[in-house]
């Protein structure tokens, strides 16, 4: 079958630093470089990337960055008949910082992306039948996003929302159209209203988001791993222990694996163990689709840590 993915396609502008500037400070930093992101693109890369027929709805602008987007989508094995170059504006583009510990922060521009509308939606249509999943984050307008999640689910396909970025509300009506949803601590932490900052807070958390009308809630924690819970069943998925070098995207590779491994035919707990092993592997690279971890390294790790932990 296949996945569907509606999101943001960014130019990612990367600089490497000792540490964070604070407010009116210069600092130097020690590594410049521009790498092809984006929510959207990078989850499409990565359900991809485990040979999963994946579809990318979205935009870029008429500039370089656009061409290079494409060209790079192409090449990964993106189906991209479904992105528009809007030639009346810049790519959408993220300046991103990374520390020497590999956490980050980001600020996106959103470019093309902002322009998304109902009208990108028919490009969508017609794909509809033969996949499993539709993908989605918070990079482009929430009407669009309304309306394929409405369509997605009349069609009987698990919706995916990865709510980052997150606002501090979303609306009512569209919990229950979501199947699984992935906030980090952070973004949980944001709808829920009060901080997830233990494994209590984040199976209260998740069992909101459930109360909210989502079938599945995944709380994901970063190094600690992660807690999902349905009606029926709850636990923690482990950390997978790597050496971290970079966090961005990390978020990206579990939802875009965690995807190819239903289509696949996996579990949900399977699912959820591939997905948190490719945002594990994605952290030891820099980059985002760069990082992003293919279906061999996801299964060599799987295997190497259950042979490990016998
Ligand atoms: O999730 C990581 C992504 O967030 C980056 O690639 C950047 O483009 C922003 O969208």
């Amino acid at each position: 079958m296949s996945i569907i993915v509606f999101g943001s396609i960014n130019m990612d502008l990367v600089a490497q630093t000792s540490r964070l500037p604070k407010a009116g400070e210069t600092v130097l930093g020690n590594n410049f470089f521009t790498v092809p992101g984006g929510k959207g693109a990078n989850q499409a890369v990565a359900a991809a990337k485990l040979g999963v027929k994946t579809y990318l709805i979205g935009r870029v602008g008429g500039d370089i960055f656009g061409e290079e987007l494409l060209e790079n989508l192409r090449l990964l094995e993106v189906n991209i008949d479904g992105v528009l170059i809007d030639s009346n504006i810049n790519s959408g583009t993220a300046i991103i910082t990374v520390e020497e510990e590999g956490e980050n922060s980001i600020i996106v521009i959103p470019g093309a992306n902002g322009n998304l509308d109902d009208s990108d939606v028919q490009r969508l249509e017609p794909i509809l039948a033969n996949a499993t999943a539709l993908l989605l984050q918070l990079e482009v307008p929430l009407s669009p996003i309304q309306t394929v999640a409405n369509l997605a689910k009349k069609a009987g396909i698990t919706v995916i929302l990865d709510p980052a970025p997150a606002p501090d509300r979303l609306p009512d009506d569209l919990y229950p159209l979501i199947d699984i949803i992935t906030p980090n601590e952070t973004e949980a932490a944001r709808l829920v209203g009060f901080p997830i900052n233990n494994e209590e807070a984040a199976e209260k958390a998740a069992q909101i988001f459930l109360n909210w009308g989502v079938k599945t809630a995944i709380i994901k924690l970063g190094s600690k791993g992660a807690f999902y819970a349905t009606k029926n069943q709850s636990g923690f998925i482990p950390p997978f222990p790597v050496k971290a070098i970079n966090t961005v995207a990390a978020g990206d590779a579990f939802n875009g694996v965690m995807a190819a491994a239903l289509d696949r035919g996996l579990s949900l707990v399977e699912a959820l163990n591939w997905g948190a092993i490719a945002g594990a592997l994605t952290t030891t690279k820099m980059g985002a689709q760069t990082a992003l971890p293919n279906l061999e390294e996801v299964t060599n790790y799987l295997s190497q840590f259950i042979m490990n932990n016998q």
